[in-house]
């Protein structure tokens, strides 16, 4: 009797696919990035060592730079920035700024997020920003990477490492980074409530055992889903505010592993051009979760969406009365603070990617014409 194995499963640890095996980790990814950074006495500083309280006084705007899923984190910071810290905030796409005449200068800090820390376009758009004054900060999964060594300031996200090209738990970790990065920036500057950076820390806190349950309870209704879905040669997928670029992420993972044509949109604009392509050929993937603002306006988007007669299937909140009854297919998420839904939303799209490409015998790890880092331009 021998058992047959190699050194490649025995890194999978048991999962069929380093993807599936890095979506899992995300639980303990949130709980290494978090570390101790929230927890304080006097005064909340967890990057003072990284970005020094006083070049964050001295700032008046960001513009971060980044490209693929670190774009999205990028996009989710944004948000985070003029919400936590009241900090005007621009992102660009490393490769377009470096070719721009980009206003930034010694009032601007340029955060560059980058998983590998080697994207020949951010690294680029980096070195552009110093050659224009700008003050730079890397957010990078790897020590000793290029972008860790040129900036002038650089934070490490705690994801280990990465393997399957479609980045995963880099993403939730450079979520998370923000989180806290955008609840420093408020503190430096005055501009955050003690009530708000409490709140925002503690719902931070419950992320790893949160998304630990969610596993073993939601990956059926998932794959389920995933293998519908993967019958379609293209698909939707909406959001709105905090969660629309979690639509694009969405769309990106879909398109990259399964190789189904996916779009992610801010479903205000949908009236303004991708709604004319819904047919019953093209499913709709909406994110609906529970929002202050924009959940009644996801419901009449999912409505529009019906009455073209696409099948919708939607991310919903547990417990939610309303938007199950509109839908063909739920994926349901804990029912979490908006704040921080977009740490959650993401997994099980990140899930309904896999599952599709799985389904369509398509290598999740090894997706074809990608690479994990583009180093060259
Ligand atoms: C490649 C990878 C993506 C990644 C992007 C940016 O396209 O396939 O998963 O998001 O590069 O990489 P970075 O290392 O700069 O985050």
């Amino acid at each position: 009797f021998e058992v047959k194995w190699n050194e490649e499963d025995a890194e999978k640890g048991g999962f069929d696919h380093f993807m599936l095996k890095e979506i899992s980790e995300q639980p303990l990814v949130v709980q290494e990035t978090i570390g101790q950074r929230v927890f304080f006495e006097n005064e909340f500083e967890p990057y003072k060592e990284e970005l020094p309280k006083d070049i964050v006084r001295g700032i008046s705007r960001i513009c971060f730079v980044a490209c693929g899923t670190s774009y999205h984190a990028a996009l989710i910071g944004k948000f985070l920035m003029e919400y936590l810290a009241d900090m005007p905030c621009e992102v660009d796409y490393s490769s377009e700024f470096r070719y721009r005449n980009a206003a930034v200068n010694n009032s601007v800090l340029t955060i560059a997020i980058s998983q590998s820390g080697e994207t020949a376009d951010t690294l680029a758009a980096m070195r552009e920003a110093k050659k224009r004054g700008s003050y730079v900060l890397a957010i990078t999964n790897r020590l000793g990477s290029t972008a860790n060594r040129e900036a002038d300031f650089s934070i490490l996200t705690r994801a280990g490492l990465e393997i399957g090209v479609a980045a995963t738990k880099t993403f939730t970790s450079q979520l998370v980074t923000l989180y806290i990065l955008a609840l420093y920036m408020g503190s430096c500057k005055r501009s955050i409530s003690k009530k708000i950076l409490d709140e925002t820390l503690s719902y931070l806190l419950e992320v790893p055992k949160r998304l630990e349950e969610y596993f073993p309870k939601f990956l059926n209704d998932i794959e389920k889903s995933a293998k519908i879905y993967s019958g379609y040669k293209n698909m939707i997928f909406m959001g709105r505010g905090i969660n629309y670029p979690v639509a694009l992420e969405g769309a990106l993972k879909l398109k990259e592993i399964s190789y189904i044509h996916a779009e992610g949109y801010p479903a205000g604009e949908m009236k303004h051009g991708p709604i004319a392509l819904l047919d019953p050929t093209t499913p709709v993937l909406a994110i609906a979760t529970r929002s202050a603002v924009t959940y009644e306006k996801v419901l009449s988007n999912i409505e529009e969406a019906k009455s073209r007669r696409s099948r919708v299937v939607a991310l919903i909140s547990e417990g939610d009365k309303d938007a199950v009854n509109l839908v063909n297919d739920i994926l349901y998420v804990p029912d979490v603070p908006e704040i921080v839904s977009p740490i959650y939303n993401v997994v099980p799209l990140q899930l309904f990617a896999y599952y599709a490409a799985v389904w369509l015998s398509r290598d999740p790890d090894k997706p074809r014409n990608l690479a994990k880092s583009v180093t060259v331009e």
